[in-house]
């Protein structure tokens, strides 16, 4: 079932469960009144028989400006749970954490049909496939992408990554994301990004879901900075929402899941882990409307670098190159005079990664749709295909034109994105990409300008 974005404010009221407002802030926030200690972090005993937790994000000495930590006041402490073995993987889970051992990284460009809904029964946690990535997850360097599907809900199951951060983009379905800190509702057209650590169970309300993931390794994802744009535009802090905290006190015979390096485990504890009745910090997980992207452009002539898009950087150690980029195509106006409007033609250094959540990506008349993804590796020749560059070349450009029907996005990296096994053999690649360049003839007449 496809479920249409909703305009902004809309999908809001409907799910509203409540939020705190802004990037990284110190949140405090409490279910119960006087859950939360006052002035310090760990009282001999806390308030309602809880007990106080700190959850780090950072290393203990990581600069104050970048230095992210939480303290959660819960029913029991996290410890409480019987030891993990071994998952034995869903036959739809297809995980990948070591990007050694894939296969030779092809210097083709590469296009995927949408992977197809399960037909047997798949919680959010069984449907990840592994599409590429880089670095490793020991290394806490480099990122993983993967698409999933699902059709069930998590019933009595819950899961943390202790390899990254995920960057989740739903493309089909909402997900009610019920996490430690408090719920989080998302569907298309919105993002949500969950903390390394913090444990959580999805709930289908449309019953089926599709999107992607980025498991971002490294340094935290966080707002860009914006140089002579100025102290507004792009993505603003305040449209970056986290839950107030929720708790439940249900026991039973439930299922913790957990990711390491790559391996699934999981063990049984009997009783909910989303029982934290109060927490403060800046460590927490947090979505964020796409539409409310202050998209900005030129207004004179040529466009600028895809950068302008940029939503969100993990950072590497070298100062403007990040590890991962979260870039979004949203729906705006093109202006530009005299100009090429579509994106152009390039080679970059950078490995990109695209999906697209809604509509038709500029650049491409045909074949990249919603639920697919395209992957251009570094310095892999690629740009408009011969439809979009034969009617970009010839429309007018003395009147603005809007881009409506549209939402697409890049996974950006410093480092190659190898595509998995299943990514190249078994996913529905498309063999025929590499046609939508044939088409571009020789135009080229010397004797005229
Ligand atoms: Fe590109």
């Amino acid at each position: 079932m496809q479920v249409p974005i909703q305009p902004a404010g809309q999908l809001r009221a409907e799910l509203e469960p409540g939020y705190q407002s802004g990037f990284a802030n110190e949140f405090a926030t409490e279910a119960l009144p006087g859950a939360l200690p006052q002035g310090r972090n760990s009282p001999q005993r806390a308030a309602y028989g809880l007990y106080a937790e700190q959850l780090s994000g950072t290393a203990f000495t990581a600069p104050r400006a970048d230095n992210r930590r939480s303290w959660l006041y819960r029913l029991r402490p996290a410890a409480v749970h019987q030891p993990f073995v071994r998952l034995a993987p869903h036959r739809l889970s297809r995980i990948v954490a070591n990007f050694h051992d894939v296969p030779p990284t092809p210097p083709n460009p590469l296009r995927w049909d949408p992977l197809p809904l399960p037909a047997e029964p798949t919680d959010f946690i069984d449907g990840w496939s592994t599409m590429a990535g880089n670095g490793a997850a020991e290394a806490m360097s480099g990122c993983a992408i993967h698409c999933y599907v699902a059709n069930r809900s998590m019933d009595g199951r819950f899961f943390y990554n202790a390899d990254g951060e995920l960057l989740i983009v739903p493309q089909e379905g909402r997900l009610q994301i019920a996490t430690e800190l408090g719920r989080l509702d998302v569907g298309p057209g919105e993002i949500a990004v969950i903390p390394r650590g913090v444990r959580f169970a999805v709930t289908l309300p449309d019953g089926v879901a599709r999107g992607y993931l980025a498991e971002n390794f490294g340094a935290l994802l966080r707002l860009p900075d914006l140089g002579p744009i100025g102290s507004n535009g792009l993505a603003q802090p305040r449209d970056f929402l986290t839950p107030h905290a929720a708790y439940e006190d249900r026991e039973g015979a439930f299922e913790l899941v957990t990711k390491v390096n790559g391996v699934l485990w999981h063990a049984p504890l009997g009783h909910s882990p989303l029982d934290v009745v109060a927490w403060h910090g800046n460590y927490a997980p947090y979505k964020y409307d796409l539409r409310r992207f202050n998209t900005l452009g030129s207004i004179s002539f040529d466009h600028p670098d895809p950068s302008i898009f940029l939503v969100l950087q993990a950072p590497s150690d070298t100062p403007g190159v990040d590890t991962l980029d979260f870039v979004i195509f949203p729906p705006r106006w093109l202006v530009a005079e005299d100009t090429f409007r579509p994106p152009w033609f390039h080679r970059n250094v950078a490995s990109e990664f695209m999906g697209l959540v809604q509509g038709v990506y500029d650049a491409k008349a045909a074949g990249f749709v919603p639920g697919g993804a395209s992957l251009h590796n570094c310095m892999v020749a690629h740009g408009p295909d011969a439809e979009t560059f034969a009617r970009a070349s010839h429309s007018d450009t003395t009147t603005p034109h809007k881009v409506s029907d549209t939402l697409a996005f890049m996974f950006e990296t410093r480092t190659l994105l190898k595509p998995t096994r299943f990514a190249l053999e078994e996913a529905p690649l498309q063999a025929d990409y590499f046609e939508c360049w044939q088409g571009l003839t020789k135009h080229f007449t010397p004797e005229q300008r």
